[in-house]
C-alpha cells in the first residue's frame, strides 16, 4: 500500500507492538527513539516477529528540532504516531520541568515539521488519565476532562489541545494537519510470541509488571493499594486493555486517516474494553490462568488513585471498526510468558 508511518518512541512497550501490527497490515514504518527508557530488546523482537531485518531505525531525540526536521526531509511520511514521551506519574510530580519540557517540545517539533513538510496525519498517544475521577461510568469521549492531578497527566491534556488547535489552524492549508487522539485505558500484557513486552526500569509502578515480577521472585510481595474503596470487593477498578488489541487500534486509526474516512479533522477515541476489573479480580485471574499463587497483602491507598474508571468504547467500535478481543486471562498468560522470557527461564 506504499504508505509510510513514522513511529516516535517506537522501540518502547506500546511503540514496538504498534510497529509489528503496522508492518503486518502492510505499512512501511520508520522507527525513531532516543532509547531513554528502553534498550534494543523490543526492536530486535519486532524484527524477529515480522521477519524483517530492514526496518528503518533512527536513534534521535524528538526535542531536537533539527533532527526531527531531518527525519521529515529524509522520509516521505504519510502519518506520525507520537509515543515519544516520559510517562512516570510520580516522577512527573517531582520533576515537572523535565516532563513539560520533554513531552511538550517533542510534540511541538513533530507538528511544526509535519506541517512545514506539506502536512500530515498525526496520531497522538493520550490517556484515560484526562478523565480524572469520573462522575459517571463508563466514560465516553464527551465525558468532561478533569483538572490533571500530575504534570504527566497535564502534558497529555495540553498535547491534546495543541493537536486540536493545530488541526483547526492548518485546515485547508498546504501544511494541513489532521489528528486523532487515542485515550488508552490500562494497557497490559505482551505479544503472544513472548518476544516483546514491557521492560520497566527499577521497581515497577504499574500493577501487572509488579505482579509478574512478584510471581517470578524479583519482588517479595505485591501490595494491593486499598481494599476499602466503594467498589464490589473494595479494590480499585480499571479497564485493562490487551497490548496487541491496543496496537491494532492504531492500525485502524491510521487507516481511517489515510483512507479519508474521518468525520472531523480532529477526533478522539477511547481505547478500552468496556469491562471493569478490580485489582483483586486481576490477581485472582493471574493466579488461575497461570496455575500459581501470588504473595500479596493489602496496603493503604496510593495517593492520586481514582476509585474506578472504565471506557465506553462504542465510538471506536462503530467508527473505526475496532474492538478489544482478547480476554483478560489470555492477556495475563502472555504477560507471564514475557516475564519468563526475560528472566531467561524459557
Ligand atoms: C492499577 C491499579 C493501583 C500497583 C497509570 C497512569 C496512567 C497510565 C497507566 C501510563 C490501581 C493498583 C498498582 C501496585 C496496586 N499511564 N496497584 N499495587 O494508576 O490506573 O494508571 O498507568 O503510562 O496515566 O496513571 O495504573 O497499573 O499503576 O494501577 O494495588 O503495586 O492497581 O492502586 O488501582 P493506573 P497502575
Amino acid at each position: 500500500m506504499d504508505k509510510t508511518i513514522l513511529v516516535s518512541g517506537g522501540a518502547g512497550f506500546i511503540g514496538s507492538h504498534v510497529t509489528v501490527e503496522l508492518i503486518e497490515a502492510g505499512y512501511g514504518v520508520v522507527v525513531a527513539d532516543n532509547m531513554s527508557n528502553c534498550d534494543m530488546t523490543c526492536f530486535e523482537g519486532v524484527k524477529k516477529i515480522t521477519g524483517r531485518d530492514d526496518i528503518p531505525f533512527v536513534k534521535m531525540d524528538f526535542c531536537d528540532a533539527a533532527a526531527v526536521d531531518r527525519l521529515f526531509s529524509d522520509y516521505r511520511i504519510d502519518a506520525v504516531i507520537h509515543f515519544a514521551a516520559y510517562k512516570a506519574v510520580g516522577e512527573s510530580v517531582a520533576q515537572p520541568v523535565k516532563y513539560y519540557k520533554n513531552n511538550l517540545s517533542s510534540f511541538l517539533n513533530v507538528l511544526e515539521s509535519a506541517s512545514a513538510h506539506g502536512g500530515c496525519n498525526v496520531l497522538f498517544s493520550s490517556s484515560a488519565t484526562v478523565y480524572g475521577e469520573p462522575d459517571t461510568l463508563p466514560v465516553t469521549e464527551t465525558s468532561p476532562r478533569q483538572p490533571a492531578t500530575s504534570p504527566y497527566g497535564n502534558t497529555k491534556q495540553i498535547c491534546e489541545d495543541i493537536l486540536r488547535d493545530t488541526v483547526k489552524a492548518t485546515a485547508g492549508s498546504e501544511g494541513e494537519i489532521k489528528g486523532i487522539a487515542l485515550r488508552y485505558f490500562n494497557p497490559i500484557g505482551a505479544h503472544p510470541s513472548g518476544l516483546i513486552g514491557e521492560l520497566p526500569r527499577g521497581v515497577p509502578n504499574n500493577l501487572v509488571p509488579f505482579i509478574t515480577q512478584t510471581a517470578i521472585g524479583k519482588r517479595e510481595c505485591l501490595s494491593i493499594f486499598g481494599n476499602d474503596y466503594p467498589t464490589p470487593d473494595g479494590t480499585c477498578q480499571r479497564d485493562y486493555i490487551d497490548i496487541v488489541d491496543l496496537a491494532k487500534a492504531h492500525v485502524c486509526a491510521v487507516s481511517r486517516m489515510l483512507d479519508g474516512d474521518m468525520e472531523e479533522d480532529y477526533e478522539i477515541f477511547n481505547i478500552g474494553t468496556g469491562r471493569p476489573v478490580s485489582v483483586l479480580e486481576l490477581v485472582n485471574a493471574f493466579e488461575k490462568v497461570n496455575g500459581l499463587k501470588l504473595n500479596y497483602r493489602f496496603a493503604p491507598r496510593r495517593e492520586g488513585d481514582v476509585t474506578a474508571i472504565w471506557a465506553d468504547p462504542a465510538e471506536a467500535n462503530k467508527k473505526m471498526g475496532w474492538k478489544a478481543e482478547r480476554t483478560v486471562e489470555e492477556t495475563l498468560a502472555a504477560a507471564w510468558a514475557w516475564e519468563k522470557h526475560i528472566a531467561g527461564q524459557e
